[in-house]
């Protein structure tokens, strides 16, 4: 990490929990028909690793290897390896701006919502390319925040939205990272890039819970930061929490619970449900989120002649 990064959910033992629930399959769904037995396979800012060893099978009998400049999260990988039985999957500590390889090592490199929180992408990116071989491939995926939606919207869910983004701008991150992807790429060296966009939403109970505690792991890092440059206090971080939890304990009537926000209507079955959401354990129900990631591949020749730029999905 460069003096100048501060990684805005560094320690924050709540939102490595969330990562978890990550996969290669679902997170890295553009990248697998690109991945091949036998390829030795680099997974930067890997996190907790659950989408590294989902490549572990995908690259076997090659090897997959994690890196993060967390060691707590490198910790957590290796035992999450060694539980699940994925002996092809290895991590280091290393940071992406330095990477402990040697020129040319990997067939290929991936990165799951990383570059976002980069200050210099561009030169993490050609650190990559360092240690990727001739024709080795890289895959990219981060969000574009201009193609998130919420709703509803409650008041808090709004000072939440404008404090993260904040705490992120504040903290280097690049929220719109995710239409300049090819720009950065090229900028490092590689050719032959192609973007494509992924949505996730929630639509489902169980995704709208999913997202629900994300979010809410998210909030302790972006607190961290609010409440030491004075944004926020304790008491509206606490409110934020429980609203996300859809404010089922202490909340003042000027604040309704983002599920009950609509008016519970006057037909029998509309005071019905409205009466069920109320009762419900956790009313994250209520919360969809959509989210816009930019998906990228590109190829690095070596040897520049053999290749050529192909501008594809111009944003
Ligand atoms: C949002 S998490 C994503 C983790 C994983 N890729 C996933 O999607 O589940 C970003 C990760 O990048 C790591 N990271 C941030 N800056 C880094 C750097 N300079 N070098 C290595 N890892 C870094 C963080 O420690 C964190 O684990």
């Amino acid at each position: 990490m460069t003096s100048r990064e501060s990684y805005t959910q560094q320690g924050n033992k709540g939102f490595e929990a969330a990562l978890e629930q990550r996969s290669a399959a679902r997170e890295a769904a553009f990248f697998l028909p690109h991945i091949r037995p036998a390829m030795r396979l680099l997974d930067l800012g890997c996190g907790p690793g659950t989408i590294t060893l989902g490549f572990g099978t995908h690259v076997a009998p090659g090897e997959v290897v994690g890196v993060d400049f967390q060691p707590s999260v490198i910790e957590r990988a290796r035992t999450l390896a060694a539980q699940r039985g994925i002996p092809n999957a290895g991590f280091e500590v290393a940071d992406i701006y330095h990477l402990p390889f040697p020129d040319a090592s990997f067939d290929a490199a991936f990165a799951h919502a990383v570059v976002m929180h980069l200050r210099e992408p561009v030169r993490a990116l050609t650190e990559v390319r360092r240690v990727l071989r001739s024709g080795g491939l890289i895959g990219l995926r981060d969000p574009d925040l201009a193609g998130g939606i919420r709703f509803p919207s409650t008041p808090l869910s709004q000072v939440y939205a404008e404090l993260r983004t904040r705490v992120w701008e504040h903290n280097g991150v690049n929220t719109h990272v995710g239409r300049k992807h090819r720009r950065l790429l090229v900028d490092a060296g590689f050719t032959r890039t192609a973007t494509g966009a992924s949505v996730e939403s929630a639509g489902s109970l169980e995704t709208c819970q999913h997202s629900a505690l994300f979010l809410k792991a998210q909030l302790d890092g972006i607190a961290r930061t609010a409440i030491v440059e004075g944004w926020i206090d304790q008491a509206t971080v606490d409110a934020i929490a429980q609203d996300i939890d859809g404010g089922r304990s202490s909340r003042t009537p000027s604040q309704p619970p983002s599920c009950a926000r609509r008016s519970p209507g006057s037909t029998p079955s509309e005071l019905r449900r409205s009466r069920r959401a109320r009762r419900a354990p956790t009313a994250a129900f209520c919360i969809q989120t959509e989210r816009l990631y930019t998906n990228q591949t590109a190829r690095f020749a070596k040897e520049a002649s053999l290749e050529r730029v192909c501008i594809q999905n111009e944003w």
